[in-house]
């Protein structure tokens, strides 16, 4: 049965609470000027980052040079450990151009993990490994299989089959990481646990999605993730990366640059912040970091409801909730993005779902303009970082004058959380200028595996280049 349909869901907003609901409108929207202001100054960032002196955005050289032909062939190992979970690929690039055959284990990344110690991390991600290693060749004979680590995190790169982690992400903090090379203590463990693997690649998972789109559709030039963080990639000239001049590369080689743009506007100069930002950045593993990603990644945007939920419970004595137990709600991080996107989604008049998602996951039982203020608050929060992502993509479309292509893009904000294309989307539009009548010249869309298949493809793009003689 189709539940009837919810038309202007902004219709017939709740008298009593348009005080607060007012103030979230006024702290959530994003107008146009501010997209272009943003924009401006990020176009400038993502130049800084490329020079010697640096900047905010670490713009990360990947040592990606160049797109796959589709000759590339071989059996390869990925393994993504992107922030939510684990995942073992084994992928097999066949002699049919552009196709490949591809097996898969999931492991959930278990929380602790996230903040507990390097020797736990390089314990558990050998587990996985060796599990996968057992159950898919159990009994063979296996020669050394090629790995490409999709290591989701700003890394220093002088090579592509190392790199030195600059600070973690995505709420991870397990000391004695960072500054350090993420590769020999993975080597290390596999060595001693006798496993035939060997790491041929360190690769970010944007640069993986950049690879694996671009190989599939030739119109692509940026990777994008808007998932647990968010984060682009995109390909560079050599000559224009005025930080690896001293290497005397050919000015014209391409190579693919990992903008980590995350850390855009750390110093807080144009983002329109708003006070639960400021309380997620100050309650964060990594304060002052990840400015950008904190109010656009899925691993914040539950947070940023629950903490405006709680400012009008605090600060509105008696107006929302009342006489409820709420100590729920308290929790930090209780709420993840697919809370959000099941408010968004809930397609009954009467918020019937939302009232439910309430009970079930709060012990809260809204009423109906509560309800209503809720939905506004999902649907504010979800368009702000909709359209603050689209100016990290109009950015590098800007800074490399691209006046139409494709984005690939992956993760899970841009596959499940409703409307984000389409709010992306219209603010691309605002901040490109099209005409109305003009279709989109740059369009994101749903991406090739980059994490999985574009290892791989990255991994084989390096094997091939070492037998050439050309590291
Ligand atoms: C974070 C990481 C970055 C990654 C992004 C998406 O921003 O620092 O490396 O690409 O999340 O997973």
């Amino acid at each position: 049965k189709q539940p009837p349909s919810r038309k202007g869901s902004m219709h017939d907003l709740p008298q009593n609470l348009l005080g607060p609901i007012k103030e979230f409108e006024e702290q959530f929207t994003v107008d146009r000027a501010k997209l272009k202001q943003i924009v401006n100054h990020f176009v400038k960032e993502l130049e800084k980052g490329l020079t010697v002196e640096g900047g905010n955005i670490p713009m990360n050289v990947t040592w990606v040079m160049g797109f796959p032909d589709g000759e590339e062939q071989g059996t390869f190992l990925a393994l993504d450990m992107g922030g939510t979970n684990l995942r073992v690929c084994e992928i097999t690039l066949t002699n049919q151009k552009g196709a490949f055959d591809i097996t898969q284990s999931k492991y959930k990344m278990p929380e602790e993990l996230k903040t507990g110690t390097a020797e736990e991390l390089w314990e558990y991600i050998a587990d996985c490994l060796q599990q996968f290693i057992e159950f898919h060749h159990e009994n063979e004979n296996l020669t050394k299989l090629p790995l490409g680590f999709t290591f989701s995190y700003p890394a220093t790169q002088e090579h592509i089959d190392h790199g030195i982690l600059q600070r973690w992400t995505k709420g991870f903090d397990i000391e004695g990481v960072e500054g350090e090379d993420v590769v020999p203590p993975l080597e290390t463990i596999l060595k001693k646990r006798g496993l035939p693997i060997k790491v041929a690649a360190l690769i970010n998972d944007t640069t993986g999605t950049l690879i694996a789109s671009s190989y599939t559709d030739p119109h692509v030039k940026i990777g994008c993730i808007f998932g647990t963080g968010v984060n682009a990639a995109y390909m560079e000239n050599v000559g224009s990366v005025p930080k690896i001049a001293h290497l005397g590369l050919p000015a014209d080689t391409p190579i693919a640059i990992n903008c980590e743009y995350g850390a855009f506007d750390n110093e807080r100069v144009v983002l329109p912040l708003t006070k639960y930002d400021a309380i997620i950045d100050r309650d964060s593993p990594r304060p002052g970091q990840q400015a950008f990603e904190k109010m656009t990644a899925g691993l914040y945007l539950g947070e940023i409801f629950r903490l405006a939920l709680v400012d009008v419970i605090d600060n509105r004595p008696g107006l929302i909730f009342n006489g409820q137990d709420v100590s729920k709600l308290r929790k930090p991080y209780l709420l993840d993005a697919s809370f959000l996107a099941a408010i968004e989604q809930d397609p009954y008049e009467n918020l019937s779902e939302t009232l439910e998602l309430f009970e079930r996951e709060l012990n809260i039982r809204p009423t109906q303009p509560e309800l209503e203020m809720i939905r506004r608050l999902a649907e504010l929060i979800g368009t702000r970082a909709a359209r603050l992502s689209a100016c990290g993509v109009a950015a590098i479309c800007t800074k490399k004058k691209i006046e139409s292509c494709h984005v690939g893009a992956d993760g899970s904000v841009f596959t499940k959380y409703p409307h984000f294309k389409a709010r992306g989307a219209q603010a691309l539009r605002e901040i490109l200028d099209w005409a109305p009548t003009e279709k989109d010249k740059v369009s994101i869309l749903a991406a090739e595996d980059g994490s999985g298949v574009g290892a791989a493809l990255i991994a084989a793009l390096t094997l091939k280049r070492v037998k050439a003689g050309n590291m």
